[in-house]
């Protein structure tokens, strides 16, 4: 089974692509920002460590992240990883217990993704996500899978997506050059549409 990491700035699509090729190629899905969202709205001991971090738009610490992918990784293949690693420490230790197979590097430049994370729209209660101008949902403000209210991430707000797109530049862009050295980089093009960005990383994935 492969094991692939998904990575890219803040709002490059990460999310979206890895639900489809997570989907056709039979992949466990872990997005390690949903994962610290769900512990923050349970209020657990992770979540309440986590939330000062994300509401800034800084990174939850290395030992943190590595315990909770580990945990939730516990010995299976056929991964999909969306948001981890974001730093070459975090880097280090997930190849002391995941073998990674490949790297998509999703391409998308500073203004795009600013401007897709100014209109994504996200429902709470089930996770869907949308853009009120690139994927809108059928009623304006609820949700298409379940009827919820639609919100805007509170790490949506424009002085946090600035940090949030320094951050990726000094701790996780240099992630692209650590995997495009071990042969492992494939770097997609993510400023086309979903569908189109979703099938050149599933034939490129493709055994
Ligand atoms: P996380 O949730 O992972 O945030 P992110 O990496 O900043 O990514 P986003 O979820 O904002 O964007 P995305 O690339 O998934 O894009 P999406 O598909 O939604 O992490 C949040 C926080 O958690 C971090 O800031 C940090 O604090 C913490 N954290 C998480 N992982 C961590 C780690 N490993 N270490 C430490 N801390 C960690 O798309 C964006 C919008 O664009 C949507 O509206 C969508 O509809 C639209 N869209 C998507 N694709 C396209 C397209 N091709 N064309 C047009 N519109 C598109």
């Amino acid at each position: 089974m492969t094991n692939v990491v998904l990575l890219g700035p803040p709002g490059a699509g990460k999310g979206t692509i890895a639900a489809r090729v997570a989907a056709e190629l039979d992949l466990l899905h872990l997005s390690t920002g949903d994962v610290l969202r769900d512990e923050v709205a349970r209020g657990t001991e992770l979540g309440q460590l986590a939330q000062g971090f994300m509401e800034r738009g800084e990174l939850v610490p290395d030992h943190v992240m590595l315990a909770m992918v580990r945990e939730r990784v516990n010995g299976r293949e056929g991964v999909l990883l969306d948001g981890f690693p974001r730093t070459l420490a975090q880097a280090e230790g997930l190849a002391r217990f995941l073998p990674v197979h490949a790297v998509v590097y999703l391409a998308v430049r500073k203004d795009e993704v600013v401007r897709r994370l100014g209109s994504r729209r996200v429902c709470p209660s089930c996770g869907a996500v949308y853009n009120l101008v690139t994927q809108p949902p059928e009623v304006p403000g609820r949700c298409d899978r379940c009827g919820g209210g639609l919100i805007q991430r509170a790490d949506d707000a424009p002085d946090v997506v600035a940090r949030r797109y320094e951050v990726y530049e000094r701790d996780s862009r240099p992630l692209v050059e650590h995997y495009a050295r071990q042969g492992k980089l494939i770097t997609v093009d993510g400023a086309r549409p979903p569908d189109v960005v979703a099938s050149d990383v599933i034939e490129a994935l493709r055994p």
